[in-house]
């Protein structure tokens, strides 16, 4: 198992730059924008609402937070300290305040935030289990968490039956199956939901993450030595090449939970 977002704090810095462009185009379509807008509207935020984001990357998240009036501050916590410099140079508030640090242990106060955001994290992290309770030790005692994911396990770049491109995209997170098993996760940590939603993604352009998946996911199966480097750059091509004529289609179905202590 490869997953690039497990050990990006070690990453060179070509590839931090590449996942940091990435995420700001991803945190620009305005499918993923809904997403947020949508667990937002999801939330109970009250005047001098102190957010804490685990795993900000880059931070589009935190300054979407940062945006609303009743947010006093908002801070973004991430193992990569190359994204959190970028984190730094594109704030945009003086909400904002970024940390290099492991969602497992912040170093944050107890009970220090009303709202814990898990933006896209817990999919790539071996232990769940840690970040969620550090995510629990920070929250007031009526804090809400957000977890929002994509649901890998239903993750879709084929057109048809048995189309190899899909290879690539079913085994470059760490868990695959965090959507599916989400409410027995919080439920095990004594958390009620009280909001669950799935939102639907399609990317039929390659603008997205479609084309980084695939070839993410090619180059996972080659280092793997599951298939060889012509295979896997026969598949970076096929993909390109469906791309360029339109032909490409990915599907990424996201869930968001909201839930606090019962
Ligand atoms: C897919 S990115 C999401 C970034 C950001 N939340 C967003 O939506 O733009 C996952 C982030 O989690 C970070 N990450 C990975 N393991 C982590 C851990 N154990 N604790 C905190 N952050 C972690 C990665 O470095 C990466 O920046």
């Amino acid at each position: 198992m490869v997953d690039l977002f497990q050990t990006l704090a070690e990453a060179p810095a070509g590839v931090l730059e590449m996942v940091g462009d990435s995420l700001e185009n991803r945190a620009k379509d305005p499918a993923q924008q809904a997403i947020l807008e949508r667990y937002i509207g999801d939330l109970d935020i009250n005047p001098g609402a102190v957010v804490v984001e685990i795993g900000c990357g880059t931070g589009p998240v935190c300054r979407r937070f940062a945006e609303i009036e009743n947010v006093a501050r908002v801070v973004g916590v991430e193992p990569a300290s190359a994204l959190v410099e970028r984190a730094g140079t594109l704030a945009d508030s003086d909400k904002l305040e970024f940390r290099v640090g492991r969602g497992e242990e912040t170093g944050l106060a107890d009970g220090s935030a009303d709202i814990v955001v898990l933006h896209t994290l817990l999919s790539h992290v071996p232990d769940q289990s840690a970040i969620l309770d550090e995510a629990l030790r920070l929250l007031r005692p009526e804090g809400q968490l957000v977890v929002c994911d994509a649901d890998f396990s239903k993750t879709s770049v084929a057109i048809g039956d048995a189309d190899p491109l899909q290879a690539c995209v079913e085994g470059n997170v760490t868990d695959r199956w965090l959507c599916p098993r989400l409410p027995g996760l919080l439920k095990s940590k004594d958390l009620e939901i009280s909001a669950f939603k799935g939102h639907n993604r399609v990317d039929v352009a390659g603008i997205s993450t479609g084309p980084g998946w695939v070839r993410m996911g090619a180059d996972a199966l080659v280092a793997s030595g599951r298939i060889s480097e012509t295979a896997g750059a026969a598949l970076k091509a096929e993909c390109e090449a469906r791309i360029a004529a339109g032909q490409f289609y990915a599907a990424l179905p996201f869930v968001s939970a909201v839930a606090r202590r019962s």
